[in-house]
């Protein structure tokens, strides 16, 4: 099976809904993979694989090797890399030497920044190199220290229109697609109907043009998780059991089993 690109990906807005989970690991990519149309390599990485606190603290490095990984536990889906708080935001010129670094070195089809207006001719300066850019309005976690939080956006109107042209400026520099994360359903789906580029909710809308959650969250591995998360699964009880029978066996001598062992 081909690898989807960015242009095949594009062209699906308004058909059928994209397939986006995060994947940070060799083994659940090839997992996700046939199941997905992108899967990306969040920094969310910072809570979910380095117990971070925020997203503030993710590298290159740390985006370069999971990226890497992921292409390589991936045939099918396009694989798309946030670019870390810090290695984009200064100017044109330092995102596009940092994401060609992590399109070098990883094989990904395109990266990821968050931000709006500010971001625009970023945004371009990228496209017209040769780097596929994927938006994200709204909630944007690296902003946490001055949003304070993670609360949902867009409750005043002010700041309703601002993510709106947010999103706007975004697709007109040329984004291919753009998540929307954390706001009140009336701005996705107002986003969704203005902008020409697929948009990607998560905490947004069934009316986006796809959707991605972070897989560690629908699979139940943490305690607490938004409001936007459903749980397809609890992996955090099926480990927590498949250990405990493992150390009682241990603890009981039953394991290992005649099957387990190289009689000699
Ligand atoms: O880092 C991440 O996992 C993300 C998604 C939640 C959109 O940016
Ligand atoms: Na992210």
């Amino acid at each position: 099976m081909k690898r989807l690109t960015v242009p095949r990906i594009r062209q699906r807005k308004g058909g059928e809904p994209l397939v986006m989970l995060t994947a940070y690991t060799v083994r659940m990519a090839q997992l996700l993979d046939p199941h997905c149309d992108m899967l990306l390599v969040g920094d969310s990485l910072a809570q979910v694989i380095y117990g971070l606190p925020h997203t503030v603290g993710v590298t290159m490095e740390m985006m370069a090797l999971h990226g890497a990984a992921v292409v390589r536990g991936s045939y099918h889906a396009a694989v798309i890399v946030d670019m870390p708080f810090g290695s984009y935001e200064g100017s044109p010129q330092q995102a596009f030497d940092n994401a060609a670094r992590l399109l070098k070195e990883t094989g990904a089809a395109a990266v990821k920044v968050e931000g709006g207006k500010v971001l625009a001719p970023t945004i371009e300066f990228l496209t017209q190199r040769g780097i596929p850019v994927m938006g994200h309005v709204g909630l944007t976690p690296q902003a946490v220290n001055i949003l304070g939080g993670y609360g949902v956006r867009g409750k005043s109107d002010a700041e309703a229109r601002s993510i709106v042209e947010d999103a706007v400026a975004v697709a007109q520099a040329g984004a291919f697609s753009i998540v929307i994360e954390g706001v009140l359903e009336s701005i996705a789906i107002e986003i969704t109907e203005k902008v020409a580029c697929p948009t990607i909710g998560i905490g947004a809308s069934a009316q986006c043009d796809g959707q991605v959650l972070v897989t560690d969250d629908m699979l139940g591995m943490f305690e607490r998780v938004p409001k936007f998360v459903k749980r397809y699964q609890d992996m955090a009880g099926v480990v927590s059991g498949a250990v405990q029978d493992y150390a009682d066996e241990v603890r009981a001598r039953s394991f290992p089993t005649k099957d387990q062992i190289y009689a000699g």
